[in-house]
């Protein structure tokens, strides 16, 4: 005799247990367009869907700096390995704004203002624990005081690279006092002595936890790097040289940041090996 498979629970007292963790219901009431074109709606709820990503691999990249703060090495490693993952996700949803005519990006283009993703509180944290930072960045929220704090902490808070290069040192790599004790405010610039150190690293044993440490920061250079190069194509396809609604010279500008990698010793040891 066959039995037929259980049937999923249909009766609830109050709100489901779905809606209750999930949120849906203002999750899906946060989609206010601005104009009229149907078009618009991909480019707000792309907007809102990466915004969530940032915040998962701020989430993540957090754990890893403490967690190597803490000499937890699995723990840092594990964190950085779902934050490729998604990356790789975040990355992917350019697929549908990544294809928009100068005149479809018009048809709702004005009805944003001065809206642009530079004002994104949560990409300048990410920025922020990659080593990029810059107390200018903090001037745009200055009317949003929680917004403001949370990032002034973030600024004078160790990045992910100097948690890495602080563990090295623990591990007694030569990584100078003056990257140990660097002005954590400024932006992160290379030192020879580092990229000294990453030579040695890549020269030995590849299974070395340094070295494995090492891989998984390329990693995510590497899937960062793609996606301000994806941003700045889809940018040159949707709006050409115009200057952007942030108020900058818009491509020119993109250009600039996507054609740097982070982690620079990472990239310039590997000369060498
Ligand atoms: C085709 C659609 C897009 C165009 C044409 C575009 C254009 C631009 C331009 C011109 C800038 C430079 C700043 C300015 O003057 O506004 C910029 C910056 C930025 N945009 Fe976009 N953008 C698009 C989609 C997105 C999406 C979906 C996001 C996701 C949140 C995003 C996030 C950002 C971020 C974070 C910055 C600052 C980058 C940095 O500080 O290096 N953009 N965008």
């Amino acid at each position: 005799m066959t039995h037929a498979p259980m049937a999923p629970t249909l009766e609830f007292e109050g709100t489901t247990p779905y809606e209750d963790y999930v949120r849906a219901e203002v999750l899906t009431n946060l989609q206010k367009p601005l104009s009229d074109d149907p078009g618009e709606m991909v480019f707000l709820v792309t907007t809102q869907v990466m915004e969530l990503w940032f915040t998962v691999v701020v989430h993540e990249w957090e754990t890893a700096a403490r967690a190597l703060r803490e000499d937890e090495l699995p723990v840092a490693l594990a964190a950085l390995k779902r934050s490729t993952y998604e990356l790789a996700a975040l990355n992917s949803s350019w697929e549908p704004l990544g294809h928009l005519t100068p005149a479809q990006f018009n048809s709702y283009r004005a009805a944003l203002g001065e809206a642009s993703g530079f004002q994104s509180a949560t990409y300048r944290r990410l920025e922020f624990l990659l080593g990029e930072k810059s107390p200018a960045m903090l001037v745009p929220y200055r009317g949003a005081p929680r917004v403001h704090a949370e990032l002034e902490k973030a600024l004078h808070a160790p990045g992910l690279y100097d948690e890495a290069l602080a563990w090295l040192a623990r591990r007694g790599h030569a990584i100078p006092a003056a990257v140990l004790d660097r002005d954590l405010t400024t932006r992160y610039a290379g030192d020879p002595a580092v990229e000294d150190v990453w030579h040695r690293v890549y020269a030995g044993d590849e299974n070395a936890e340094e070295c494995r440490l090492g891989e998984a920061l390329t990693e995510v250079a590497e899937l960062v790097w793609r996606w301000r190069n994806d941003h700045l194509v889809a940018t040159r396809r949707a709006m050409g040289a115009k200057v952007g609604s942030g108020g900058s010279a818009g491509v020119a500008w993109l250009e600039k940041r996507a054609g740097k990698h982070v982690f620079p010793e990472l990239w310039t040891a590997r000369s060498r090996v």
